[in-house]
Protein backbone atom coordinates (compact mmCIF):
# COMPACT_ATOMS: atom_id res chain seq x y z
CA UNK A 1 0.00 0.00 0.00
CA UNK A 2 1.22 3.46 -0.74
CA UNK A 3 3.17 5.59 1.82
CA UNK A 4 0.79 8.25 0.98
CA UNK A 5 -2.26 6.64 2.53
CA UNK A 6 -0.86 6.94 5.91
CA UNK A 7 -2.35 9.50 7.89
CA UNK A 8 -5.82 8.30 6.79
CA UNK A 9 -4.42 4.35 7.27
CA UNK A 10 -3.49 5.33 11.25
CA UNK A 11 -6.61 7.53 11.84
CA UNK A 12 -8.62 4.11 10.95
CA UNK A 13 -6.01 1.50 12.64
CA UNK A 14 -4.41 2.18 15.25
CA UNK A 15 -1.32 -0.37 15.91
CA UNK A 16 -0.81 -3.91 15.39
CA UNK A 17 -2.98 -6.73 16.97
CA UNK A 18 0.32 -8.78 17.79
CA UNK A 19 3.77 -7.04 18.28
CA UNK A 20 6.52 -8.83 16.14
CA UNK A 21 8.25 -12.48 17.04
CA UNK A 22 9.92 -14.14 14.43
CA UNK A 23 9.20 -17.89 13.65
CA UNK A 24 12.65 -19.47 13.74
CA UNK A 25 14.22 -20.02 10.29
CA UNK A 26 13.91 -23.72 10.17
CA UNK A 27 10.39 -23.79 11.55
CA UNK A 28 9.27 -21.91 8.44
CA UNK A 29 10.96 -23.55 6.29
CA UNK A 30 8.66 -26.57 8.74
CA UNK A 31 5.45 -24.38 7.91
CA UNK A 32 5.96 -24.32 3.86
CA UNK A 33 6.70 -28.23 3.95
CA UNK A 34 3.70 -29.21 5.89
CA UNK A 35 1.83 -26.70 3.90
CA UNK A 36 3.21 -28.36 0.65
CA UNK A 37 4.67 -25.40 -0.91
CA UNK A 38 5.40 -25.76 -4.64
CA UNK A 39 6.55 -23.02 -7.36
CA UNK A 40 2.84 -22.73 -8.03
CA UNK A 41 2.01 -21.36 -4.88
CA UNK A 42 1.24 -17.85 -4.19
CA UNK A 43 1.58 -17.70 -0.53
CA UNK A 44 0.68 -14.74 1.90
CA UNK A 45 2.21 -14.31 5.56
CA UNK A 46 -0.42 -12.11 7.38
CA UNK A 47 1.51 -10.10 9.31
CA UNK A 48 5.02 -10.86 8.08
CA UNK A 49 7.53 -9.60 10.18
CA UNK A 50 10.81 -9.79 9.17
CA UNK A 51 9.74 -11.01 5.75
CA UNK A 52 11.32 -14.39 6.63
CA UNK A 53 8.40 -17.03 5.55
CA UNK A 54 7.84 -14.68 2.33
CA UNK A 55 11.59 -15.38 1.24
CA UNK A 56 11.70 -18.39 2.35
CA UNK A 57 8.59 -19.53 0.46
CA UNK A 58 10.39 -17.85 -2.91
CA UNK A 59 14.15 -19.01 -2.31
CA UNK A 60 13.49 -22.69 -0.86
CA UNK A 61 10.35 -23.48 -2.45
CA UNK A 62 10.12 -21.16 -6.06
CA UNK A 63 6.35 -20.04 -4.82
CA UNK A 64 5.28 -16.06 -5.21
CA UNK A 65 5.55 -14.51 -1.83
CA UNK A 66 3.00 -11.67 -0.16
CA UNK A 67 3.85 -10.50 3.14
CA UNK A 68 1.43 -8.49 4.88
CA UNK A 69 2.69 -6.33 7.76
CA UNK A 70 1.67 -2.96 9.79
CA UNK A 71 4.72 -1.79 11.32
CA UNK A 72 7.13 -0.08 8.06
CA UNK A 73 10.06 -0.05 9.29
CA UNK A 74 9.26 -3.97 8.81
CA UNK A 75 8.25 -3.79 5.18
CA UNK A 76 11.04 -1.78 4.68
CA UNK A 77 13.46 -4.70 6.10
CA UNK A 78 11.72 -7.26 4.33
CA UNK A 79 12.18 -5.35 1.33
CA UNK A 80 15.49 -5.51 1.48
CA UNK A 81 16.19 -8.62 2.46
CA UNK A 82 14.27 -9.99 -0.39
CA UNK A 83 16.93 -7.75 -2.35
CA UNK A 84 19.93 -9.81 -0.34
CA UNK A 85 18.22 -13.40 -0.90
CA UNK A 86 17.71 -12.76 -4.48
CA UNK A 87 14.14 -13.20 -4.26
CA UNK A 88 12.70 -9.87 -5.27
CA UNK A 89 11.37 -10.40 -8.37
CA UNK A 90 8.80 -13.03 -6.76
CA UNK A 91 8.23 -11.01 -3.40
CA UNK A 92 5.84 -8.71 -2.53
CA UNK A 93 5.57 -6.52 0.98
CA UNK A 94 2.62 -4.60 0.87
CA UNK A 95 2.10 -1.60 4.24
CA UNK A 96 -1.19 -2.64 5.24
CA UNK A 97 -3.46 -4.25 7.91
CA UNK A 98 -3.68 -8.25 7.27
CA UNK A 99 -7.94 -7.59 7.69
CA UNK A 100 -8.17 -5.37 5.18
CA UNK A 101 -6.26 -7.49 2.69
CA UNK A 102 -7.73 -9.21 -0.48
CA UNK A 103 -7.30 -13.17 -0.04
CA UNK A 104 -8.64 -14.49 -3.39
CA UNK A 105 -5.45 -14.56 -4.78
CA UNK A 106 -3.91 -16.81 -2.19
CA UNK A 107 -3.12 -20.33 -2.57
CA UNK A 108 -1.38 -20.93 1.09
CA UNK A 109 -1.90 -18.39 3.99
CA UNK A 110 1.10 -18.45 6.91
CA UNK A 111 0.08 -17.30 10.18
CA UNK A 112 1.76 -16.22 13.27
CA UNK A 113 -0.48 -14.11 15.51
CA UNK A 114 -2.25 -15.35 18.48
CA UNK A 115 -5.78 -17.38 19.25
CA UNK A 116 -7.65 -14.21 19.86
CA UNK A 117 -6.57 -12.82 16.22
CA UNK A 118 -7.10 -16.06 14.62
CA UNK A 119 -10.58 -16.54 15.62
CA UNK A 120 -11.02 -12.53 14.10
CA UNK A 121 -9.53 -13.46 10.86
CA UNK A 122 -11.06 -16.98 10.81
CA UNK A 123 -14.67 -15.65 8.99
CA UNK A 124 -12.17 -13.88 6.45
CA UNK A 125 -10.08 -16.79 5.77
CA UNK A 126 -13.48 -19.21 5.10
CA UNK A 127 -14.95 -16.64 2.56
CA UNK A 128 -11.85 -15.45 0.64
CA UNK A 129 -9.89 -17.70 0.11
CA UNK A 130 -10.85 -20.72 -2.73
CA UNK A 131 -11.76 -24.32 -1.66
CA UNK A 132 -8.61 -26.37 -1.35
CA UNK A 133 -6.23 -23.60 -0.63
CA UNK A 134 -4.11 -24.41 2.59
CA UNK A 135 -3.83 -22.38 6.10
CA UNK A 136 -1.16 -22.91 8.34
CA UNK A 137 -0.43 -21.17 11.63
CA UNK A 138 2.26 -21.60 14.07
CA UNK A 139 1.62 -22.34 17.58
CA UNK A 140 -2.01 -20.97 17.40
CA UNK A 141 -5.22 -22.79 16.38
CA UNK A 142 -8.32 -22.02 15.18
CA UNK A 143 -10.99 -22.69 17.97
CA UNK A 144 -13.84 -25.15 17.11
CA UNK A 145 -12.31 -25.05 13.37
CA UNK A 146 -10.14 -28.52 14.48
CA UNK A 147 -6.67 -28.98 12.39
CA UNK A 148 -6.66 -31.06 9.82
CA UNK A 149 -2.84 -31.62 11.03
CA UNK A 150 -0.97 -30.74 14.17
CA UNK A 151 2.81 -30.90 13.74
CA UNK A 152 5.41 -30.25 16.91
CA UNK A 153 8.66 -29.05 15.87
CA UNK A 154 11.91 -28.78 17.89
CA UNK A 155 12.62 -24.87 17.54
CA UNK A 156 16.34 -23.70 18.84
CA UNK A 157 15.18 -22.91 21.99
CA UNK A 158 11.28 -24.98 22.31
CA UNK A 159 8.81 -27.35 20.87
CA UNK A 160 6.76 -25.53 18.56
CA UNK A 161 3.20 -26.23 17.46
CA UNK A 162 2.28 -25.76 13.54
CA UNK A 163 -1.53 -26.31 12.75
CA UNK A 164 -2.81 -26.84 9.30
CA UNK A 165 -5.93 -26.89 8.02
CA UNK A 166 -7.10 -27.40 3.84
CA UNK A 167 -9.94 -24.49 3.33
CA UNK A 168 -13.24 -26.76 2.84
CA UNK A 169 -15.74 -26.27 -0.12
CA UNK A 170 -19.13 -25.02 0.67
CA UNK A 171 -21.69 -28.07 0.69
CA UNK A 172 -24.29 -27.39 3.22
CA UNK A 173 -27.83 -28.05 1.62
CA UNK A 174 -29.71 -30.31 -0.62
CA UNK A 175 -29.27 -31.99 -3.11
CA UNK A 176 -31.20 -34.26 -5.93
CA UNK A 177 -28.69 -37.33 -6.44
CA UNK A 178 -28.23 -38.99 -9.81
CA UNK A 179 -27.38 -42.81 -9.50
CA UNK A 180 -27.42 -45.10 -12.11
CA UNK A 181 -30.80 -45.09 -13.38
CA UNK A 182 -32.19 -44.06 -9.94
CA UNK A 183 -32.74 -40.91 -7.43
CA UNK A 184 -31.51 -39.85 -4.40
CA UNK A 185 -32.01 -36.65 -2.28
CA UNK A 186 -28.84 -36.20 0.02
CA UNK A 187 -29.19 -33.56 2.82
CA UNK A 188 -25.91 -32.07 4.23
CA UNK A 189 -25.40 -29.54 6.89
CA UNK A 190 -21.69 -28.59 7.86
CA UNK A 191 -19.08 -27.52 10.11
CA UNK A 192 -15.78 -26.53 8.60
CA UNK A 193 -14.86 -29.84 6.98
CA UNK A 194 -17.18 -32.01 9.09
CA UNK A 195 -20.62 -32.70 7.50
CA UNK A 196 -23.64 -34.18 8.55
CA UNK A 197 -26.96 -35.98 6.66
CA UNK A 198 -29.26 -37.74 5.31
CA UNK A 199 -29.05 -39.74 2.01
CA UNK A 200 -33.06 -40.74 0.93
CA UNK A 201 -33.43 -43.23 -1.33
CA UNK A 202 -36.27 -45.64 -2.52
CA UNK A 203 -38.48 -44.85 0.61
CA UNK A 204 -35.59 -45.34 2.86
CA UNK A 205 -33.60 -42.80 4.68
CA UNK A 206 -29.70 -43.13 6.00
CA UNK A 207 -27.68 -41.57 8.39
CA UNK A 208 -24.36 -40.39 6.90
CA UNK A 209 -21.09 -41.46 8.62
CA UNK A 210 -17.46 -40.40 7.73
CA UNK A 211 -18.85 -37.13 6.00
CA UNK A 212 -16.34 -34.47 5.41
CA UNK A 213 -14.97 -31.85 2.74
CA UNK A 214 -11.19 -32.64 1.92
CA UNK A 215 -11.20 -28.59 0.18
CA UNK A 216 -13.58 -29.50 -3.33
CA UNK A 217 -13.49 -33.25 -2.58
CA UNK A 218 -16.81 -34.97 -0.63
CA UNK A 219 -16.70 -37.93 1.14
CA UNK A 220 -19.42 -39.75 3.09
CA UNK A 221 -20.74 -43.36 3.60
CA UNK A 222 -24.38 -44.22 3.61
CA UNK A 223 -25.84 -47.42 3.41
CA UNK A 224 -22.71 -50.01 3.79
CA UNK A 225 -21.34 -47.76 0.36
CA UNK A 226 -18.43 -45.16 -0.02
CA UNK A 227 -19.38 -41.76 -2.11
CA UNK A 228 -16.55 -39.18 -3.28
CA UNK A 229 -16.94 -36.27 -5.40
CA UNK A 230 -15.65 -32.96 -6.20
CA UNK A 231 -18.51 -30.40 -5.09
CA UNK A 232 -18.79 -26.64 -7.18
CA UNK A 233 -21.16 -24.12 -6.55
CA UNK A 234 -24.29 -25.93 -7.52
CA UNK A 235 -22.76 -29.72 -8.46
CA UNK A 236 -21.49 -32.58 -7.52
CA UNK A 237 -19.03 -34.25 -10.28
CA UNK A 238 -16.63 -36.38 -10.60
CA UNK A 239 -18.34 -38.82 -8.26
CA UNK A 240 -17.58 -42.83 -7.57
CA UNK A 241 -19.60 -44.70 -5.21
CA UNK A 242 -18.36 -48.08 -4.35
CA UNK A 243 -19.50 -50.73 -1.99
CA UNK A 244 -18.78 -54.52 -1.50
CA UNK A 245 -21.64 -55.85 -3.23
CA UNK A 246 -21.17 -54.10 -6.56
CA UNK A 247 -18.02 -52.61 -9.01
CA UNK A 248 -17.82 -48.64 -8.33
CA UNK A 249 -20.14 -46.75 -10.39
CA UNK A 250 -20.78 -43.30 -10.99
CA UNK A 251 -22.79 -40.78 -9.33
CA UNK A 252 -23.35 -36.90 -9.30
CA UNK A 253 -25.85 -34.53 -7.73
CA UNK A 254 -27.14 -30.84 -8.43
CA UNK A 255 -27.74 -28.36 -5.52
CA UNK A 256 -31.67 -27.85 -5.01
CA UNK A 257 -31.55 -25.94 -1.81
C1 LIG B 1 4.35 -12.79 15.80
S1 LIG B 1 4.86 -11.76 14.46
C2 LIG B 1 5.10 -12.94 13.16
C3 LIG B 1 6.07 -12.48 12.08
C4 LIG B 1 6.28 -13.47 10.94
N1 LIG B 1 5.04 -13.90 10.36
C5 LIG B 1 7.03 -14.69 11.44
O1 LIG B 1 6.37 -15.74 11.59
O2 LIG B 1 8.25 -14.60 11.63
C6 LIG B 1 3.32 -10.95 14.03
C7 LIG B 1 3.48 -9.80 13.05
O3 LIG B 1 2.18 -9.33 12.69
C8 LIG B 1 2.23 -7.92 12.55
N2 LIG B 1 0.84 -7.45 12.70
C9 LIG B 1 0.11 -7.37 13.82
N3 LIG B 1 -1.13 -6.92 13.57
C10 LIG B 1 -1.20 -6.71 12.23
C11 LIG B 1 -2.22 -6.27 11.36
N4 LIG B 1 -3.43 -5.95 11.80
N5 LIG B 1 -1.94 -6.19 10.05
C12 LIG B 1 -0.70 -6.52 9.57
N6 LIG B 1 0.32 -6.95 10.36
C13 LIG B 1 0.07 -7.05 11.67
C14 LIG B 1 3.17 -7.47 13.64
O4 LIG B 1 3.71 -6.19 13.37
C15 LIG B 1 4.22 -8.59 13.59
O5 LIG B 1 5.28 -8.28 12.73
Amino acid sequence: MALAGCADFRTRYPGPDILFVATPEQVGVEMLRLASVTSQDVVFDLGSGDGRLVIAAAREFGARGIGVEIDAPLVQTSREAAQTAGVANWTTFLWQDLFVTDLHSATVVAIYLRDDVNLKLRPKLLSELTPGSRLVSHDFGMGDWTADRVQRVQGPTRLHTLYFWVIPGRAEGVWQVRLGASEARLTLTQRYQTLSGTLRANGREEGLTDARMAGERITFAAGGQTFTGRVTADAIEEGTVRGSLAPPAPWSARRVQ
